[in-house]
């Protein structure tokens, strides 16, 4: 071996451990580099999760615990729970005890034979897992027309509408996207494709034991309808895709009513559809914001109703509800920063 391959050898070995250090540092510094920036993003997440949190803590003592298992929409096996006895949950003991809207006492099998109708019955896994996510909940009260919300509703995660309020001709004042719509049969549409999204979560909320059989009527096609029980006459048909038809669990009435709004049972008045889509969001979302709710007042003859007719005459329907106490509630939970209404210059500031 000459010296001069010895040394063309060495210079070689030095070569390849300096490019081994090189190596080294690159790599410990790309990964010091890769766990701050995990760590940044971490307390990012942490600090929206802490968001999320605080109006989660204020919201408890409104709703009282709640449950993991919560399960907002009716299910056979929801259903088969009630035949387990002694009952371990408030929400069987409901179930059990009340009548429609708030329970199913005397209408169990019908909710079965109507669940038989709907292949899908649970929660989508989408919302599922919704963490820290925006909601709003969309009310057809005349405030918003002409207010230019559209975009700004628009942008939440999810967007609960209620009964057949339409969307195409008034996408500037409430936006066009819908997540999730809740109906009964007086306020269904034949065709809700045509106001909804095709992905859309049909919820069917169930007041009275004549609902159901509406459902099943119109799932199945019956051609001798039921017409009478009804304050309004509900359409003959119902075009939907039943894969995204739900009904709603009517322990979320009762807790709108008695939990929520905290109505007296004398007064036989249950939540307005609004308040129940309210309760829905409380427990689906972080956080939970509100448009167009309130009616006008009781001897505001002049102002519309609705955003999507002049109508200006009170339907009888209202009859059931305690619209002042809903007016009250809503304006404690605004209060408490629970909720937060869009129309409110502070909502603009807090988002912009
Ligand atoms: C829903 O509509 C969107 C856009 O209009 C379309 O891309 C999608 O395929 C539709 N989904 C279904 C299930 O029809
Ligand atoms: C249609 O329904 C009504 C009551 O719901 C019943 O009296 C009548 O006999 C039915 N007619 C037919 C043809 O089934
Ligand atoms: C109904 O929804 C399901 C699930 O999203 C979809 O696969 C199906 O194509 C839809 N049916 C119609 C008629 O749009
Ligand atoms: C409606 O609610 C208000 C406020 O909570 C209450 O004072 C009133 O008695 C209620 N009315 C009825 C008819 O229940």
């Amino acid at each position: 071996m000459n010296a001069r391959s010895l040394v063309g050898k060495l210079s070689l070995a030095f070569f390849q451990w300096k490019n081994l250090v090189i190596l080294l540092f690159v790599g410990l510094y790309v990964q010091s580099l890769y766990y701050s920036v995990m760590k940044s993003r971490d307390s990012q997440a942490g600090k929206r999760l802490g968001a999320c949190r605080r109006r989660f803590v204020w919201r408890k003592p409104f709703l009282g615990r709640f449950e993991s298992h919560w399960k907002p929409f009716l299910t056979t096996k929801s259903l088969y729970s009630l035949m387990d006895r002694p009952f371990t949950r408030e929400l069987e003991k409901v179930l059990w005890l009340h009548k429609l809207p708030f329970g199913l006492q005397s209408s169990v099998l019908s909710a079965f034979a109507t669940l038989q109708l709907l292949p899908q019955q649970e929660l989508p896994e989408p919302f599922e897992r919704l963490q820290c996510q925006r909601c709003i909940v969309v009310g057809n009260g005349y405030s918003i027309h002409g207010q230019h919300f559209g975009k700004m509703i628009d942008s939440h995660h999810v967007i609960i509408r209620l009964n057949d309020a339409p969307v195409k001709k008034h996408k500037k004042d409430v936006g066009e996207r819908t997540s999730i719509r809740l109906f009964f049969p007086e306020s269904a549409l034949p065709n809700p494709l045509e106001n909804n999204d095709n992905e859309t979560l049909m919820v069917f909320v169930p007041f009275k034991p004549l609902d159901f059989l509406w459902l099943r009527e119109v799932l199945l096609k019956t051609r001798n309808k039921t017409k009478v029980g009804f304050w309004r006459q509900p359409p003959w048909e119902w075009n939907g895709n039943v894969s995204h038809l739900r009904i709603l669990n009517p322990y979320v009435t009762y807790e709108a009513t008695y939990k929520l709004l905290q109505l007296k049972t004398w007064s036989r008045r249950y939540a307005t559809t609004g308040i129940i889509a309210l309760n829905l969001a409380l427990h689906m979302c972080q956080e939970v914001n509100i448009a167009g709710f309130g009616y006008p007042g009781n001897h505001d003859n002049a102002t519309p109703i609705h955003y999507y007719n002049m109508g200006r005459s009170r339907e009888k329907e209202l009859f059931q509800h305690n619209l002042t106490a809903e007016r009250n509630w809503l304006l404690k939970m605004i209060k408490q920063g629970v909720i937060a209404d869009i129309a409110n210059p502070s909502f603009q500031a807090q988002n912009h």
